[in-house]
């Protein structure tokens, strides 16, 4: 198959997928090219793989880019991913709207394992190690963040969840992530703190991923996906990585199935807005600048 695709890809790419752990490809689509750019803040997590899929509306090839968070073998720990890189690397293609992918655990009982989860909050417990921002060195700009994701994109992620139900998706509309820095999971007490803070769910994965696409004026939208109750639960093991593997493996089909639906639902005509987050232009603002 690899001699059929190519290194470059000349149309700008307006939608991008984000994979998470159990997600690395999107297999089952049309893969037309391979590309490995590289950016002022280092090469992405992985090269970035260009499918084609067809518009249900106009019948035209749609392109999307697809990353893989942690590399294509699973190689990069949370702390270690070039989110700059990642989301730099998305806008450069053309990119206007991600949806990314996550495992999380669970902090509510409601939330199942193998549930799907469409945040719409974030709490930021990483650690500020991580490069968090494009603006520094001299350009300083701030950007609201009051709805870290897009409540366009979560509509239409909602809409294509549901219609899955039938199929074995269970999907909650709405919740908020805690994202922690790990890479070690939390201790108890953090976990049952988390719960009466809100926490909905928890990853390692959504700052500053969420972020930076928002610097970016890219309309961003996270996918999460239940694999443990953490360790807040007493009737329920503590969480391990085979854990979050193991559920991760059982419900990739689903995750593909659910992308599939979504990439459709925004590839007909009637998305073209939303998916060039005509809604963002101009939002950032600098409070001075490169002279
Ligand atoms: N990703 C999946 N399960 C998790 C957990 N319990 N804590 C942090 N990140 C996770």
């Amino acid at each position: 198959m690899a001699h059929h695709t190519t290194t470059t890809y000349d149309s700008p790419i307006h939608i991008g997928v984000i994979g998470g752990t159990g997600l690395q490809s999107l297999t089952g689509f049309t893969h037309v090219a391979t590309l490995k750019p590289t950016t002022p803040w280092g090469t992405p997590s992985s090269p970035i793989s260009v499918i084609h899929h067809d518009s249900p509306t106009s019948g035209k090839p749609i392109p999307i880019a697809f990353l893989s968070r942690h590399g294509l073998h699973h190689e990069l720990a949370p702390h270690e991913v070039p989110n700059r890189a990642n989301i730099a690397a998305l806008r450069t293609l053309g990119v206007r709207t991600i949806i990314a992918f996550s495992a999380v655990g669970s902090l509510q009982e409601a939330i199942k394992p193998r549930d799907f989860v469409v945040p719409d909050q974030i709490i930021d417990r990483t650690k500020g190690v991580r490069p968090f921002t494009f603006f520094e060195g001299g350009m300083v700009g701030h950007v609201g963040f009051a709805d870290p994701f897009d409540p366009k994109l979560a509509k239409v992620v909602q809409k294509c969840g549901h219609s899955l139900e039938g199929d074995g998706v269970r999907l909650h509309d709405s919740g908020t992530v805690i994202c922690m820095e790990g890479p070690q999971f939390s201790t108890r007490a953090e976990s049952k703190m988390y719960r009466q803070w809100g926490g909905s769910v928890i990853n390692m994965s959504a700052l500053p991923e969420a972020k930076l696409a928002k610097e970016a004026e890219i309309a961003y939208q996270m996918i999460c996906m239940s694999t443990d109750y953490d360790c807040w639960r007493e009737s329920e093991e503590d969480v391990t990585v085979e854990m979050v593997m193991g559920n991760m493996k059982a419900n990739s089909e689903n995750a593909r199935r659910f992308v599939g639906a979504v990439l459709n639902e925004l590839s007909k005509e009637e998305h073209e807005d939303l998916v060039l987050a005509k809604h963002y232009e101009g939002s950032m603002k600098f409070a001075g600048g490169v002279t």
